[in-house]
Order: structure tokens, then sequence, then C-alpha cells
């Protein structure tokens, strides 16, 4: 390919391009802090649920999220198979949640965890800051996860709100600049 590079930028066809190495990658990912979700459906009758820090916005007309689940994910069929999911935004109290519903082999949904069912059947838990129900609205295959996009078709605030933040392998708070 050719073309002109303004003056003072560095040529890319200068070094051949190739994916950085795994460990570098996960370091440099690992400073990004994130605000922690749970995904949850009611699929062919069971609750199923994964925490995720890939959830984001994504458009406000028409109301979109998304979030990245592994490939590998035992959960992903699941809820795949669900006909609408919910986000719950959990707080700074909740790590211990965030890491129930991380936890392989065991109940996601038993005690201590605490959840209703929400309006259209998709388990919520109780005492988060937010819950979003979504509809279906794309999946698309990416890498190795796939990207789930919702659209959102009802939202609860629940004030305060303090969030639950992870960052480099740890669970935390935020503190807002005064
Ligand atoms: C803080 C945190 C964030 C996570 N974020 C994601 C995520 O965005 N996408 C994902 O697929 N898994 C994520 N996981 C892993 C899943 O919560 C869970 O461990 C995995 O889905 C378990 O596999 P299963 O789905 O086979 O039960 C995260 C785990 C933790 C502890």
């Amino acid at each position: 390919m050719t073309h002109t590079l303004p003056p003072g930028t560095r040529d890319p066809d200068a070094r051949p391009l190739r994916p950085v190495d795994a460990d570098r990658f996960r370091r440099a990912l690992a400073v990004h802090a994130a605000g922690v979700v749970v995904i949850t459906a009611q699929s062919e009758g069971t609750p199923v649920g994964l925490t995720a820090t890939s959830f984001s916005s994504v458009s406000l007309n028409p109301p979109l999220v998304s979030f990245y689940v592994d490939r590998s994910s035992t959960t992903w069929p699941r809820l795949r198979a669900a006909d609408h999911f919910a986000v719950n935004v959990l707080t700074a109290d909740q790590a211990e949640l965030a890491r129930r519903f991380a936890r392989k082999g065991i109940d996601r949904f038993a005690a201590p965890t605490r959840w209703r069912p929400g309006p259209l059947g998709a388990p919520l838990l109780l005492d988060v800051s937010a819950h979003l129900i979504c509809l279906p609205y794309e999946s698309i295959d990416v890498g190795d996860h796939i990207l789930v996009v919702g659209l959102v078709t009802e939202a609860e605030v629940h004030e305060p709100g303090h969030p639950l933040i992870y960052q480099r392998g740890r669970f935390g708070r935020f503190l807002p600049q005064t």
C-alpha cells in the first residue's frame, strides 16, 4: 500500500504488525479499572448467571448495552437460549457476590445469594445499584469471545449506588474527587 504520512509520523509499515504477547496484553488490560455486573437469565426453568466486567453502554437510541462472553463459558449456551437477560450492577459491598458468580461447580443462586424473579422472569439480585432488563439484539463472534448486545426494555436504579470496581485482579471502591 502506498501512502503519504504527515511529517514526524511513524510509518506503521516500518515494523511488521504482530499481536502483543499474552502476558503483556494481560498486564496492560489489568490496570484498566472496570465496574462489575452480573448477567442473569432464566433458562429452561433454571436461573443462570455470570460475573462480567466487559459490560458497556452502546447506544442511546435505541438503548443498547453490551458485554463479551468467553466462547468456553458453560453459562453462555444457557444464556443464549433465554428470551431476555438482566444486568445487575453490583455495589461496593458485593465483591463476594461477584466471586460467587465467577465460581464453577456451585449453585450460584443458592444462599447466601439473595434474588427475586424479575418482571419477565429473569432473576434479579437484591441490593444492587441498578437492574437493566434486556432483549437479545445481536450477538457477534469476536476473537475468542462473543459480543452480546441487548436492547434495554426496563431500567431500575437504586440510590446511592456506590459501585464495585475491579482492577489488577482485586475488587475495590470508587473514590470521587470532590
Ligand atoms: C471480576 C470478573 C470479571 C469477569 N468478566 C467476565 C466477562 O466480562 N466475560 C466473561 O465471559 N467472563 C468473565 N468473567 C468470568 C466469569 O464470571 C466466570 O468465571 C465464567 O463464566 C465461569 O465459567 P462458566 O460460564 O463456564 O460457568 C469474569 C470473572 C470475574 C471474577
